[in-house]
């Protein structure tokens, strides 16, 4: 890997985009390293969730401003590329269907499409001086990772305007005090605060958790009534696992459980 460091931490994987040079800003490479990293570790049954870390000065600073030049002759191949090729809207299109929590932990700078791929994950950790932002305005861009999607989603749709028309930046207390990040750390602590929440995650039944994550995806925009046949159809999947099983069995007997996420 050349842009990013992969360590496998108890029962969960650690990404840390490492492009100090460059603020961690993402290109190609780093989305498609990102990639890789993903479908291994849906594929490993003992991986029971993802986290997506960067430097103490920054998160990440948004896609690498040099990968937005292009050929005036090929101006609507672009239109193609990100939908079909480019590894980086590869990246940010794929986080939503990942079957296993993917958890955001964020120090100092998460810009642009670095505060959007915060977004694209299930949950966010941010450490004290944390600053989350969309500054593409400021430079003739727009949004382009779902920003314009999820950010009002989350915090309601004026206050998002503001931040894509002004670059205004919210603080890791404004955007807890916004929902937008689940739990503010100590500077430089994230990551800790993070790695509890993975241990409490991969604590409990792995299919529980990942029916959870998938009838709140599918659910968030349909009607209370489809959301809750989406619900049903999953609780009556679990019916089959022997996790279930074992759940019951470790309560009736009051001892933990061993899941084995069959
Ligand atoms: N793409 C490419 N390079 C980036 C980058 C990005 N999104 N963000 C930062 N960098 C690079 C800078 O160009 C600089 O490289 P250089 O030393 O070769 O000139 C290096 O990272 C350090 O950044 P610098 O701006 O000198 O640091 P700073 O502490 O003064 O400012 C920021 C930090 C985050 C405020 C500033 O870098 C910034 O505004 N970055 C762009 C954020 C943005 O608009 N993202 C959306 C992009 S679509």
């Amino acid at each position: 890997m050349q842009d990013i460091l992969v360590e496998r931490n108890e029962q969960w994987v650690e990404i840390t985009i490492n492009r100090p040079d460059k603020l961690n800003a993402i290109r190609e490479q780093t989305a498609s390293e990102i990639l890789q990293v993903i479908e291994e570790a849906e594929a490993d049954r003992s991986c029971r969730a993802i986290l997506i870390r960067g430097l103490d000065k920054a998160f990440c600073t948004g896609v690498d401003t040099s990968e937005f030049k292009q050929d005036p002759e090929e101006i609507f191949e672009l239109w193609r590329r990100r939908k079909r090729s480019r590894k980086v809207n590869q990246m940010f299109r794929a986080l939503p269907d990942v079957t296993k929590p993917v958890l955001a932990i964020v120090e100092g700078y998460a810009l642009g499409g670095g505060f959007e791929l915060a977004m694209l994950c299930d949950l966010i950790v941010a450490g004290e001086g944390a600053q989350f932002g969309l500054p593409e305005s400021k430079l003739g861009l727009m949004p382009g990772a779902a920003g314009t999607q999820t950010l009002p989603r989350l915090i309601g749709k004026p206050l998002a305007k503001e931040m894509m028309w002004t670059g205004r930046r919210l603080s890791a207390q404004e955007a807890l005090a916004m929902r937008i990040v689940n739990h503010v750390a100590e500077k430089g602590k994230a990551i800790d605060a993070g790695r509890e929440l993975a241990r409490k995650i991969a604590a409990n039944a792995p299919l529980s958790v990942m029916f959870c994550k998938q009838a709140i995806e599918r659910g968030t925009n349909v009607s209370l009534s489809e959301g809750m046949n989406i619900e049903a159809d999953s609780f009556f999947s679990l019916a089959f696992s022997t996790d279930k099983e074992e759940g019951l069995a470790a309560f009736r007997d009051k001892r933990p459980p061993n899941f084995t996420g069959r």
